[in-house]
């Protein structure tokens, strides 16, 4: 069936966008725990049209991850629009995501990402031309606004012209990651809109996921940083109970994970795979050995050591 915002069906859990981390490997760990919907990670449209082949690498995706979102920013609606033709002619994503939250300098000082916010006629101007030429499934990610909450206007502007969803990440784009996600602020902007709105930012277990889930018309909740270090937790959204994956179990998902990076991109596999290693051996009592190999390994001959040590350490006690 295809996807459609307005046909999703409260709660949907989804895994959020992160540049150099939300790439094939984690959507497929993710989606074997039970994610509902995937965000690539932020893409440049113009590196998209000028046909940058890293680009189309980091929003590779298969039918198994489906539905999958491809998030775009970009700070030219022409080149937005052209983008967006090009990634649906090569792997016709399930829609399109607009970065409206970014603040990172380097996207900030290029006028993209949460550049926007500082202007909200100009934030318009700019959603609102790449609706008027994309008719498929358009989503807007964004914060609360640049210092204080005042973005529900813009965004029921956004409502009006057609936009099928909202993200948003409970914090102004000046707190970057400091104090906590305002959920309060979604909820507001929640009931106030009828197209489906997404809570981000710390949702880290499935109790405080299912009962922010009741206080307002929200539609799912999505999960960036967790998921990362605890992709099970879509799993305890859907058991509505925390998990604790056994030893066994843990050697498991390393092993997988590790054969999914693998297929993905050889070169950088082990490279890669040092960045999920540590979180997933914080499980183990006295891990702190395990990680230290964890950080530097680089080929098979080093994984292979450190799920050696893992087995004789922890598994052949059993
Ligand atoms: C390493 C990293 C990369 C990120 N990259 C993106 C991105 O490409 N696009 C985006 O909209 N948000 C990005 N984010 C923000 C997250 O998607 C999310 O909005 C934020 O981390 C709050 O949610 P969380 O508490 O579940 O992590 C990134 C966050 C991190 C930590």
């Amino acid at each position: 069936m295809k996807f459609a915002w307005n046909k999703i069906k409260k709660p949907v859990f989804i895994l959020g966008p992160m540049s150099d981390i939300t790439t094939l490997p984690l959507m497929k760990i993710c989606k074997y725990f039970g994610a509902d919907i995937i965000f690539s990670s932020m893409v440049s449209s113009h590196a998209v049209v000028h046909e940058n082949q890293k680009t189309f690498k980091i929003i590779e995706f298969t039918k198994k991850e489906r539905p999958v979102i491809v998030q775009l920013f970009g700070s030219s609606s022409e080149d937005m629009i052209k983008a967006i033709k090009i990634i649906e002619k090569k792997i016709k994503p399930d829609g399109f995501d607009i970065n409206l939250g970014c603040p990172a300098p380097k996207i900030v000082k290029n006028m993209c990402g949460s550049a926007f916010l500082k202007d909200y006629n100009k934030a318009f101007e700019f959603v609102k031309k790449i609706r008027e030429n994309y008719n498929g499934q358009l989503s807007v990610k964004t914060r609360l606004g640049v210092n204080k909450f005042d973005v529900l206007p813009l965004l029921k502007k956004f409502e009006e012209i057609g936009i099928d969803a909202i993200t948003i990440h409970g914090r102004t784009v000046n707190q970057k990651y400091i104090g906590k996600s305002d959920w309060k602020s979604i909820h507001e902007i929640a009931d106030q809109l009828k197209i489906p709105v997404i809570l981000n930012g710390d949702i880290v277990d499935q109790k405080t996921a299912h009962l922010e889930l009741k206080k307002s018309n929200i539609k799912g909740v999505m999960v960036s940083r967790m998921a990362m270090q605890k992709p099970w937790v879509f799993k305890e959204f859907k058991i509505k109970k925390d998990y604790y994956p056994s030893n066994k179990e843990l050697v498991k998902i390393i092993k997988l994970h590790m054969k999914y990076y693998l297929m993905y991109n050889k070169n950088k596999a082990f490279i890669e795979m040092r960045k999920f290693l540590g979180s997933y051996l914080k499980g183990f009592n006295h891990a702190k050995e395990l990680r230290k190999m964890a950080v530097s390994i680089n080929n098979q001959n080093d994984f292979n050591n450190l799920l050696k040590k893992i087995n004789h350490e922890y598994l052949s006690q059993k």
